[in-house]
C-alpha cells in the first residue's frame, strides 16, 4: 500500500525499453540492460510515440533550474515543479527521484493511460522526458493544487467550500471516472483515487491525476488479478484481500473521497489515544448509532 510503501516496479525492463526506444526517438535516451519483456517493450515503444518529447534543458529552463522556490509538491514519485514553457504555457513538471517508491513501470503506465485521452475532468499530460537518469512528466498546471491541500490542508490554506461547490467537484470527479471506466477503449481502472490525486483548476473544476498505478482493461475483461496497490484508507476491502481488480475498486475509493468532501476529514487519521483510525469505520459507527437512536441524524 502506498502510505506503507507498496508501489511495484520493474527497473530493468524499463531500461531495456528505453534503450530500444532510443533508436526511434531522439529525446528519449537511456543506457544498459538487455530486453527481457517483449510485451512491455512494445507497449513502451507505442506509448512514447503518443507524447511530446521534451528535452531536459527545455524543462530546466522552464523551472528555473528546478529551483526550490518553483517546487509545488512532493509525492511517492518525486518532486513536482511549477514551470513556464517557451510558448508561455504554465506546466507542472514531475521528476522521478532516484529513490522514488513509484517505479519505472508506473512511469510507463502513466504515459500509456493518459497520453491518448482528453477530458475536462482528467489532467492533461503534455509530454515527457527521459534523459540519462532523468524521467520527467509534464502536465497542465492546476492553479488550486490538490483537493488534499484545499479541503484538508492547514487552516490558513484551506478553502471554505460551499455545498454547491462540493457538489460540482464530486460530479466532476464522477464524470472523469465514468469516462475512463465506460467511454474509452481500452477502459482504465485508476487504482489510486484519493484527495491528493484530484487537482483543481482556477475555476475549481476537478481533474483526476496520477495514473501511475492504473491498469488498462481490454473490452471483454471483467477483472484483472494484480498485486495489491493503492493507498491505505481508500482500498476496497475485497480488492485488498483478493487482488481481484475491477472498476468497482475505483468506485469504493470514490466513495471514501465523497465522505471526505462532505465532512472535510482525512481518510486515515492519527490520534495519540486511539492510534490510527479510518474515516469509513467512523461513518459506519455513526450510522449504527444513528439507526438505534434516529434523533442523532437531526
Ligand atoms: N498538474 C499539477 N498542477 C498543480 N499542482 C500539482 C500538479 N501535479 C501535482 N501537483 C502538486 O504536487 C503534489 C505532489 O503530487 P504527486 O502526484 O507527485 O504526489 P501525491 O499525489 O501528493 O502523493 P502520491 O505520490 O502518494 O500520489 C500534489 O499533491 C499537488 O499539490
Ligand atoms: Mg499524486
Amino acid at each position: 500500500m502506498k502510505n506503507s510503501s507498496s508501489k511495484h516496479r520493474s527497473r530493468s525492463t524499463f531500461r531495456s525499453m528505453m534503450r530500444l526506444s532510443f533508436s526511434c526517438f531522439r529525446c528519449f535516451s537511456s543506457s544498459s540492460d538487455i530486453p527481457t519483456d517483449n510485451a512491455l517493450i512494445m507497449q513502451g515503444l507505442q506509448v512514447l510515440q503518443n507524447v511530446h518529447a521534451f528535452s531536459f534543458n527545455e524543462l530546466k529552463v522552464a523551472t528555473n533550474g528546478f529551483r526550490s522556490s518553483n517546487k509545488i509538491g512532493e509525492g511517492g514519485f518525486g518532486s513536482v515543479y511549477k514551470g513556464i514553457l517557451q510558448d508561455g504555457r504554465m506546466v507542472a513538471v514531475k521528476m522521478l527521484s532516484a529513490g522514488s517508491k513509484q517505479g519505472d513501470r508506473e512511469f510507463i503506465s502513466e504515459i500509456a493511460s493518459v497520453s491518448n485521452i482528453n477530458h475536462e475532468n482528467l489532467v492533461k499530460l503534455h509530454g515527457g522526458c527521459i534523459d540519462g537518469p532523468y524521467k520527467i512528466l509534464v502536465y497542465d498546471y492546476m492553479e488550486n493544487g490538490s483537493l488534499a491541500q484545499t479541503l484538508l490542508g492547514s487552516e490558513e490554506k484551506r478553502a471554505k467550500f460551499r455545498w454547491e461547490t462540493r457538489r460540482e467537484i464530486s460530479l466532476g470527479i464522477a464524470q472523469g471516472l465514468a469516462y475512463i471506466h465506460e467511454e474509452i477503449k481500452p477502459r482504465i481502472v485508476h487504482r489510486d483515487i484519493k484527495a491528493s490525486n484530484i487537482l483543481l483548476d482556477q475555476n475549481l473544476c476537478p481533474k483526476v491525476s496520477d495514473f501511475g498505478l492504473s491498469k488498462l482493461f481490454p473490452e471483454d475483461f471483467t477483472h484483472v488479478s494484480t498485486r495489491v496497490a493503492g493507498t491505505l484508507g481508500y482500498l476496497a476491502p475485497e480488492y485488498a484481500i483478493s487482488g481481484r481488480l475491477t472498476r468497482k475498486t475505483d468506485v469504493y475509493s470514490f466513495g471514501v473521497l465523497l465522505l471526505q468532501i462532505i465532512c472535510g476529514r482525512k481518510a486515515v487519521d492519527f490520534d495519540p489515544e486511539l492510534g490510527e483510525h479510518y474515516l469509513v469505520e467512523k461513518v459506519l459507527l455513526f450510522l449504527q448509532a444513528a439507526n438505534s437512536s434516529p434523533c442523532l441524524i437531526k
